[in-house]
């Protein structure tokens, strides 16, 4: 009853963080990669930040997942084998499974080996009649799936948050395609994606009056200072996040507060004052230019879900 779940192991390349960080620090603009913001510091920041009133996109992605469920089973079909990119809290795929017609089976795909045991067991505690597949890979490429012991109508992939938007374009399309190949023919993707609307709306969501936001985006100067070893001071630094209105995203940055130098690896980086750091990207997508991402892949949009005002929006995605 409690023996973990069967992992699948396709030995991802593990992350390369000291390298990444020093190629990052040497480009222009400097950029660090978001993915390193999930420590286990930075994934309950991310938490508290999904309960700030001004962080609208969680608690809408989940209203529609609770609310639109049985618009959403109609539309995938009964009897899929549910395939989700990355592991995060569970609340989502918990509300999905159970919207669902008969799901055969849930395949996380990580590339850490303890979140991805640790949500395998949890989730199959859980759902005693869906086969939990848990697979360690890199989802931005192809995953082969592992078989059910009961056959599986098609596959869904379901990547919700909004988390295609910490992508850039040549990536986040890359990425789609990566999906349509996973999905197989007949199988689809559900992916969450935040809208355009007034920037004023979206510029909170991202400088929650508490400061959460701001406490998340520096965690990543005190992980990487644990993890490779850099003396970034966390006082020197300061969150900024605005919305960059061509191109229809959150520009997340952390502004030098004065002169100083930084240390990695024995490499020295000097920050002028007022230089930013760019640490994340979030995009925002309007029906058409997602559309468009969409087709480069080869998908197509086959429904719909917004809330009312069209903040936020769950798309199936079938092979074009
Ligand atoms: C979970 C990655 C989609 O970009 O909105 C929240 C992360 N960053 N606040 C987002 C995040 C700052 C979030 N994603």
């Amino acid at each position: 009853m409690t023996t973990p779940p069967r992992l699948t192991d396709l030995h991802p390349d593990p992350d390369d963080i000291t390298g990444d960080v020093l190629r990052g620090l040497s480009s222009t603009p400097r950029r660090l990669p978001s993915k390193y913001f999930y420590d286990r510091r930075g994934s309950e920041l991310f938490e508290a930040i999904t309960r700030q009133p001004e962080y609208y996109l969680t608690r809408i992605e989940l209203a529609l997942l609770a609310g639109r469920g049985p618009g959403i089973a109609a539309a995938v079909g009964p009897r899929v084998h549910v395939v989700e990119y990355g592991s995060g809290s569970g609340r989502k795929t918990r509300l999905l499974l159970e919207a669902l017609d008969d799901p055969v089976a849930w395949t996380p795909i990580e590339i850490s080996r303890s979140a991805l045991v640790a949500s395998a067991t949890r989730l199959q505690r859980e759902f005693g009649d869906i086969e939990v597949l848990p697979v360690l890979a890199d989802f931005t490429r192809p995953v082969p799936l592992p078989r059910p012991s009961r056959a599986a109508a098609s596959a869904l992939v379901f990547f919700p948050g909004s988390t295609l938007g910490n992508f850039g374009h040549l990536e986040s399309s890359r990425l789609l395609a990566a999906m349509r190949d996973t999905m197989g023919p007949g199988g689809a993707a559900l992916v969450g994606i935040d809208l355009v609307k007034d920037p004023s709306i979206i510029e909170a969501a991202y400088n929650d009056a508490a400061g959460v936001t701001a406490d998340f985006t520096l965690n990543l100067l005190r992980r990487l200072n644990r993890d490779v070893g850099s003396d970034f001071d966390l006082d020197g630094f300061a969150h900024r996040a605005r919305y960059v209105e061509p191109e229809s995203r959150v520009v997340t940055t952390l502004v030098s507060l004065r002169d100083q130098l930084v240390t990695v690896a024995g490499r020295g980086f000097r920050f002028a004052a007022g230089e930013e750091l760019h640490v994340e990207q979030s995009r925002k997508y309007t029906d058409a230019a997602f559309g468009a991402l969409a087709a480069e892949a080869g998908l197509r949009i086959a429904h719909a879900w917004n809330d009312p005002r069209d903040w936020f929006g769950l798309r199936l995605l079938r092979r074009a």
